[in-house]
């Protein structure tokens, strides 16, 4: 017999519906950390930058994966505040000196691109070795500004995904997994 989703709901009016299991998750992160430090064997000059704040949780489980020398930062972007939608506007924070460094940009998702493209435009301002960008999530279907990926978890369905850092609202970021809220 087929399993069916889990449900969990959160609050009164909302219900998460599990889309990738904790344990899927577990197990793609520490194929990423493998090919990473596969990839970046041969520099001892690597930075693992954490976009906060959805994608703390994805960054702590991936540097556990890392087995070459890195140095982990972090930096904030925030467009959706409390909504569904970006506000087109992204509001970045943090300094980070990335000049000749080979830099790794975390994220939790890649939704329109917006975020991501705009961080990417501020650090290759700043003349890094080399960038790169690993995501958790994309989710093509939304996507309005056009993002290279180098690593990626898992490709979504355009749907609002909660779960594993992943806010409504500041609410749902602790759940061990990835969900559709509904
Ligand atoms: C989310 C997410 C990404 C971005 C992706 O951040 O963490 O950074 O949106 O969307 P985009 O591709 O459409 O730009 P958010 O603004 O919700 O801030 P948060 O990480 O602090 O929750």
């Amino acid at each position: 017999m087929k399993n069916r989703p889990r449900q969990f709901p959160m609050t009164s009016k909302e219900t998460v519906v599990e889309l990738i299991s904790a344990e899927k998750i577990q197990q793609r992160v520490g194929k990423l950390g493998k090919l990473i430090s596969s990839d970046f064997a041969s520099t001892e000059r690597l930075i693992v930058i954490c976009v906060l704040k959805g994608a703390f949780m994805f960054t702590a489980d991936l540097v556990r994966s890392i087995e070459v020398p890195c140095h982990i930062e972090f930096i904030q972007a925030s467009s959706y505040g409390n909504g569904i939608q970006s506000s087109g506007k992204v509001c970045i924070t943090g300094t980070i000196d990335v000049t000749g460094h080979d830099i790794l940009v975390v994220e939790d998702i890649i939704d329109t691109g917006l975020t991501i493209s705009r961080i990417s435009h501020e650090f290759l301002n700043c003349n890094p070795a080399s960038l790169k960008i690993c995501t958790l999530l994309e989710k093509p279907a939304a996507r309005k500004h056009p993002v290279t990926i180098d690593y990626l978890g898992f490709t979504v369905p355009n749907r609002f995904i909660v779960g594993y850092g992943i806010d409504y609202a500041g609410k749902y970021r602790q759940l061990p997994f990835l969900g559709i809220l509904e």
